[in-house]
């Protein structure tokens, strides 16, 4: 049986970014380590590395779009748009895209075909969200289709060949990932893309622990 190591998640975190999006996103700002006691150097938090949370807005993740607010006409039905999430951290409005975990595909899909296990309050007008980040070992994925599982629009990873099936809350099609791709619940208000709740399930690169501390910490912000 293939055997895989686990990445370094700053190696991964690094790689992933600029796989992604074809440069480097500056990692800074103000510590918020008093929210996350105990986690490692490399994963330091700081505000651009919080959690997506409710009232954050979706925006562009290609830099070229200048973290504008991902326009609605260009969420369509066989296309995908990549985004951050982009809300208040300590009263300052970030864009939170210095952790891996945080970059987010954005596909639409006829209502009906949304299933269980999807989070279906946590979608609108057929649109639903999920982390791209890979939960074996982090790569970044790519949609396109997966004919042998019947998917005509599904998240691949280039890595090792884990395939999510976006349609059924983002549960493992194929391959080796050990659990699907996080949900993030949304709602579209005024045009935006808006997120209503952390997500739905445990992200990459994260523990529990530092998970629910984080949650935590950012209801009662
Ligand atoms: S990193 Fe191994 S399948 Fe995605």
């Amino acid at each position: 049986m293939t055997k895989y190591v686990r990445q370094d998640p700053e190696m991964t975190r690094r790689k992933f970014i600029n796989a992604a999006m074809g440069t480097t996103v500056g990692i800074g700002g103000l510590s918020l380590l008093s929210i996350v006691g105990g986690v490692k150097p490399a994963n330091t938090l700081t505000p651009e590395k919080t959690l997506p949370a409710k009232g954050d807005v979706l925006v562009y993740a290609d830099p070229a779009k200048n973290n504008a607010p991902v326009a609605l006409a260009d969420i369509k039905e066989g296309q995908v748009v990549f985004a951050f999430p982009k809300g208040k951290v300590n009263g300052t409005d970030v864009v939170k895209s210095g952790i891996a975990r945080n970059q987010l595909i954005i596909a639409k899909f006829p209502e009906a075909q949304l299933k269980a296990p999807t989070d279906i309050k946590g979608t609108d007008q057929g649109i639903v969200v999920y982390s791209r980040q890979c939960m074996h070992l982090g790569c970044a994925v790519e949609v396109k289709a997966y004919p042998s599982k019947g998917l005509k629009e599904a998240a691949v990873c280039p890595c090792h060949g884990g395939v999510y099936d976006m349609t059924q809350g983002g549960r493992v099609a194929d391959g080796p990932p050990p659990a699907g791709l996080p949900q993030l619940p949304i709602k579209v208000v005024g045009g935006q893309v808006v997120v209503q709740d952390f997500f739905q399930s445990l992200p990459y690169d994260i523990t529990e622990a530092e998970f629910e501390t984080q949650k935590k910490e950012l209801e009662k912000a």
